[in-house]
């Protein structure tokens, strides 16, 4: 077995573009702030890698839209970001930024590293170019028509009517967000990391040697690479990000998705030039382990394209874990930043003050381990009364009050422990070992319950012993149970530090203790007889109704506003001619065959009887329906819209469709049965 020496832990740096929200944070910061904690309460050394990702288009177009520059955003939302990860109580080590020099230069030299060793290939490709505004447009900034759905407001790289990802190319009559006017194809030079030339040693390094990530991780991977790797273009051309360090490449930065990954070192630089340490045992030495904290949307990144970035530089240690998560839905719906759906953390922070460990507990009961999960306020309501406060606080809480009420405060001095005591206390002992290996191979959640499950031992004991009714008549039994119950409360007080490390603080407080030791978590001897406690202090208290209500309430409003925003109807086109009308070619078809396109989100490849010919068409709906779900279904459709191939397809038609207010695409059909082929006008 291989000695670990360290771990470098790092979690996902939030685009630096908007607050983070409890999404972010069941999926991310809190399992990766447990795991960090929980190593250094085992004594290890540990870095703790945060940082925010300051680059990329949607920061270009956040700053255009504000009529500012892209570093007053970044500026502006670091800060927010930063300020509210400290108040929840996330121990990064460091939170640096990627628009720092440092990071600058430790990114560029990296790509010259990989460009010198003739690790990078270049292409030359045509890109869309505004002439007006001289320079090259990201997808992002090129809008036009929906080749799926015919909204005309597409994003060259998706269409938010009907969510299809899109390239610019695919947009018919584009238009360029800067200047208004229609761009023009020009060829551009960039470099690509040959993802294609590492197939073999991927395949090798995951499919064969991480069988143990998680099985998530490990199916995504493993689609990704039987489906086979295309070199991945490292350059793009704008003007915000870590410049191309090549003379030709004026005018050209890095890929954002180079750039912040390589973040993490440059946080360790900084960390190491501020902490007189070394940065390069954290990412060189083959005893340290690097654990990658993500969510699943991040991936491919952190599995495929960062280790080949640090496989081809040649002197970097991988990945040894990748324990990334699903999704966090809010009340059975998305969350979502553009609709305003989400738990925003700076503003729970201030509607909760003081209540960051209920916050990181709920999160942490329902993290979407294995699948998306459901938050709601109704549950946080009933963790935070039903949970925390019923059985952790209370116990807690009574422990303490008698304690104070018996013996003035001072820790008793126990009498010989019953058989039930002696079988308690072994049963106690296993919690420490228990809760590590769960938080050793990420099941954080489980681990969190057994948390809770060690505080109901401890109520159920005071419940079971009475001690209120024996003090009269037996007060030396009440000595054992409170002595045993004071300990049971300073086990507690180290095991649950990971998960709710301000509640860990108080109560450490109130029993005098300055211990963290994972391992001394379950012995019954952290507190000594004859010291004094201080007078309790809760350590959680009621949520009511009206607090959820507000919260609740809040979600609403969003809710509201979003429909108002789009429930307005789209304006009226032009008219057109009866014979410009007549061209279009509608007909009743039915659907033969459905199925999902590989590697694609929203697309559903379907073979249709138009009545004249059976044909493969591509469609926009796999979100809205599932395969099995079409077949057999009579539809509308466009049959003579010109062919065009789709990922590999060529589709032949358009199957016409009505979205709602949020954009849910809805097949439409005819009212009574009708033949395939049946015309429409
Ligand atoms: O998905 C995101 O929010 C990215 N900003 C994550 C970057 S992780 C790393 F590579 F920096
Ligand atoms: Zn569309």
């Amino acid at each position: 077995m291989r000695e670990i020496a360290r771990y470098t832990i790092t979690s996902a740096l939030p685009y630096a573009n908007g607050p983070v929200h409890i999404g972010h944070l069941a999926g991310v910061y809190i399992p990766a702030d447990i795991y960090a904690r929980y190593l250094r309460q085992n004594g290890e050394e540990v870095l703790f890698i945060g940082g925010s990702d300051e680059h990329g288009v949607p920061i270009t177009i956040k700053a255009r839209n504000e009529n500012t520059i892209p570093q007053a955003i970044v500026d502006r939302y670091h800060e927010m970001i930063k300020k509210s990860f400290e108040e929840l109580g996330i121990s990064f080590d460091i939170y640096s930024r990627t628009s720092n020099p440092t990071h600058h230069k430790t990114a560029a030299d990296f790509f010259t590293k990989l460009y010198d060793e003739g690790k990078l290939i270049e292409k030359t490709s045509a890109q869309y170019y505004d002439v007006e505004a001289n320079q090259f447009l990201a997808d992002r900034y090129i809008t036009g028509m929906c080749p799926f759905c015919n909204n005309e407001k597409a994003y060259g790289d998706q269409c938010e009517a009907c969510g299809t990802s899109l390239s610019a190319t695919d947009l018919i009559n584009p238009v360029s967000a800067l200047s208004g006017n229609m761009p023009v194809m020009k060829e551009t030079k960039h470099w690509y990391l040959p993802l294609d030339q590492y197939e073999n040693w991927l395949r090798e390094w995951i499919l064969q040697g991480h069988k143990e990530w998680k099985p998530n991780v490990y199916g995504q991977c493993k689609s990704w690479i039987e489906q086979g790797l295309q070199p991945r273009a490292v350059t793009r051309d704008l003007d915000w990000g870590v410049k191309v360090p090549l003379e030709e490449a004026e005018g050209k930065v890095l890929y954002v998705w180079f750039d912040a990954p390589i973040g993490y070192i440059s946080a360790t630089k900084e960390w190491a030039e501020a902490h007189h340490d070394d940065w390069e045992k954290w990412w060189k030495d083959p005893n340290s382990e690097l654990v990658h904290f993500i969510g699943k949307d991040n991936i491919v990144f952190h599995c495929i394209i960062f280790p080949t970035m640090l496989k081809a530089e040649g002197s970097y240690i991988l990945p040894s874990n990748v324990p990334a998560n699903e999704f966090l839905n809010l009340e059975n719906d998305k969350i979502s930043t553009s609709r305003n759906w989400a738990v925003w953390l700076h503003e729970y922070l201030v509607d909760f003050e003081d209540k960051q460990d209920v916050l990181r507990y709920t999160l942490t009961s329902i993290a979407p381990e294995t699948k998306d999960a459901d938050f709601t306020w109704a549950d946080f309501q009933s963790k935070n009364n039903n949970e925390l406060l019923a059985i952790f606080g209370n116990f807690v809480n009574r422990t303490i009050v008698l304690t104070h009420k018996y013996f003035c405060g001072i820790i008793p001095t126990p009498n010989a422990f019953t058989e039930e005591e002696k079988a308690m206390l072994s049963e106690i002992a296993t919690f420490p070992e228990k809760m590590g290996t769960l938080i050793e191979n990420y099941h954080f959640r489980e681990a969190q319950s057994e948390l809770m499950n060690l505080a109901r031992i401890g109520n159920k004991y005071l419940t079971d012993t009475e001690p209120w009714k024996k003090f009269e008549e037996d007060p030396e039994a009440v000595k054992t149970i409170l002595y045993l119950s004071l300990q049971i409360c300073a086990s507690l007080s180290v095991l649950c530090k990971p998960f709710l490390p301000f509640t860990s603080d108080k109560l450490q407080k109130m029993l005098h203790l300055n211990q963290s030791q994972w391992k001394n978590g379950g012995t019954m001897s952290l507190l000594k007889t004859g010291n004094r406690i201080e007078a309790p202090e809760y350590l959680f208290e009621k949520i009511d109704d009206d607090t959820i209500k507000t919260q609740v309430d809040k979600l609403q409003a969003s809710k509201n506003a979003n429909l108002l925003a789009t429930a307005t109807v789209e304006p009226a086109k032009e008219d057109v001619a009866y014979d410009d009308f007549k061209k279009m070619d509608i007909r009743i078809c039915k659907v033969l065959e459905a199925e999902k396109i590989a590697k694609t989100k929203k697309l559903l490849k379907l073979k249709v009887d138009t009545g004249i010919d059976k044909r493969e068409i591509v469609s926009g709906i796999a979100e809205y329906y599932e395969p099995e779900n079409l077949i057999g279904k009579e539809v509308l459709m466009l049959i003579n819209l010109e062919a065009k191939e789709i990922k590999g397809t060529v589709s032949h038609g358009m199957i016409l469709m009505a979205a709602n207010s949020n954009g849910e695409l809805s097949i439409i059909q005819p009212a009574k049965e009708v033949k395939p082929g049946s015309v429409v006008n």
